[in-house]
């Protein structure tokens, strides 16, 4: 055996993840594909990388020094725990499987679960970047056992990106499918900052009066400030883009039907599951699925709109109000992002550190950002912060956008543009401000309707009203 680890699925993310660990001092990367030709392909094309083929699996774990240790890059689902099943087959007692893939965080719990009744370790690994951070070093988040993360942890961190301080994108999550929960949050945070970012796009340009490539030189100027990161940067290089054909804008060229495979929706169901409200990100998912029904959206087409348009007196502040809503949903996005690691990481027993995950998101990851960093100090101030948006930092953020955020809210809904995430994370934003919220009445009509009983204000006790007769008031419970 000649490989310390080994890479399973040579489609690009694994192409690239196996190229990049190669490129790392200490390691020989085995690969193997289903169909050989794919491997022969990579290492024909990359001799530098100097990798170990295989063309069947047997071969495979025999290149592998012990512990075996082999990173699943095929797609989520039964094409995974078929390939889990192969390398179960050949692996021995100690070896390590890790599913790099986005698989929906409970087959990860099943498939550790059986993994171990079989001796073996299995690391659910989210790894965020796309083609490029697989490539160039990705933001990692691997769950698993201690004893799994010794030895990959130092793979790991090898081939993860670097934030600015120097420090590795990686970290262990905590146990079983808690990487695979981080990483489906992570994504549902992305659905929430792409929206807010798309929605500011369309204020711009619809009610603003800013052409794309206007709206391109807004986001440049937005990426050397507060809202910096990634998505910003790659929304203004998408902007400035002109169509070859046509000669018109990218973005007009393009059909306006949002696709998605499937975490955001996992994210938001999960949430429901837990009771935790992620509406921002939620919004999101809903805004993505409203764009891809174009016979709803035909016959919607019909629909009145405003009859008054809106006229901006100032263009400039418009913008900043803009700009200032954005960064007030995004900080509620988040918020409600760590909101309901938090509460899975109570509900299935994971010892998960919000303030490391905020680190490794820094860099490497699709929603990496400035801005990550202030979060991992707000956690590591408040371990036990119970909302982020609260944090001194945030709060005084918000407390400083939420004029412009009002305003942005209100002319878009006198100018008839949809704004679902900046309206959503505005509404949470109070709701969590209310000091008394119209629930109490809620609970009245359910006691009404039901006899589902209601606490009162004033002392302990469980209530009801007898609705239909007296209206007189008995005591239920203590
Ligand atoms: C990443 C991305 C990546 C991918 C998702 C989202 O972190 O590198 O999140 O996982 O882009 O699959 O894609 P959809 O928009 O298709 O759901």
């Amino acid at each position: 055996p000649e490989a310390n680890i080994g890479v399973v699925g040579l489609a690009v993310m694994g192409a690239n993840l196996a190229r990049n660990l190669a490129s790392r001092e200490g390691n020989r990367v085995a690969v193997v594909n289903r169909s050989p030709e794919r491997t022969r392909t990579l290492v024909d094309a990359h001799p530098e990388a100097n990798f170990v083929p295989a063309e069947s699996m047997a071969e495979f774990a025999a290149s592998l020094t012990r512990p075996r240790t082999a990173i699943i890059m095929v797609q989520a689902g039964s094409a995974t725990d078929a390939v889990i099943q192969e390398l179960a087959a050949v692996f021995e007692p100690g070896d390590i499987i890790i599913d790099g893939g986005n698989a929906q965080f409970t087959d990860t719990i099943r498939r550790e679960h059986e993994m171990r009744q079989r001796g073996l370790h299995f690391v659910g690994a989210g790894i965020s970047g796309g083609e490029e951070g697989a490539l160039n070093g990705p933001s990692i988040m691997p769950g698993g056992s201690d004893e799994a993360y010794a030895t990959v942890g130092p793979i790991f961190e090898s081939i993860a990106a670097r934030a600015d301080d120097g420090e590795p994108c990686v970290t262990h999550v905590g146990s079983d499918g808690s990487g695979h929960f981080v990483k489906m949050v992570h994504n549902g945070i992305e659905y929430a900052d792409m929206q807010l970012i798309a929605e500011s796009y369309d204020l711009l340009r619809r009610v603003g009066g800013l052409e794309p490539a206007e709206i391109a030189d807004v986001f440049a100027e937005w990426n050397t400030g507060e809202l910096d990161s990634y998505l910003i940067e790659i929304t203004g290089e998408v902007l400035k883009q002109i169509d070859t054909r046509t000669g018109r804008p990218f973005v007009d060229v393009v059909l306006d039907q949002a696709g998605q495979k499937g975490t955001g929706t996992w994210t938001v169901q999960s949430a429901l599951t837990l009771g935790t409200p992620i509406s921002g990100i939620a919004e999101a998912v809903f805004a993505r699925g409203l764009s891809s029904h174009p016979e709803q959206r035909l016959s919607g087409a019909r629909l009145a709109g405003p009859s008054t348009s809106v006229e901006l007196e100032d263009r400039d502040a418009f913008v900043e109000d803009v700009r200032q809503a954005l960064y007030a949903s995004k900080i509620v996005a988040y918020s409600q992002g760590f909101d309901v690691i938090r509460t899975a990481a109570r509900q299935y027993g994971w010892r998960i550190d919000p303030s490391a995950i905020a680190k490794i998101w820094r860099a490497g990851c699709i929603i990496q950002a400035r801005f990550l960093g202030r979060i991992a100090d707000a956690y590591r101030a408040d371990a036990d912060l119970v909302a982020l948006v609260t944090a001194p930092f945030f709060a005084d953020a918000t407390g400083r956008a939420q004029d412009s955020w009002r305003r942005v809210v209100s002319t878009a809904a006198l100018a008839g543009v949809p704004a679902p995430g900046f309206g959503s994370s505005l509404a949470y934003y109070d709701g969590l401000r209310a000091t008394r919220l119209p629930a109490a009445l809620i609970q009245g009509q359910r006691d009404y309707f039901g006899a589902h009983t209601y606490r009162r204000v004033d002392g302990p006790g469980v209530f009801h009203t007898e609705w239909s007769g007296d209206r007189s008031e008995t005591q239920i419970s203590e």
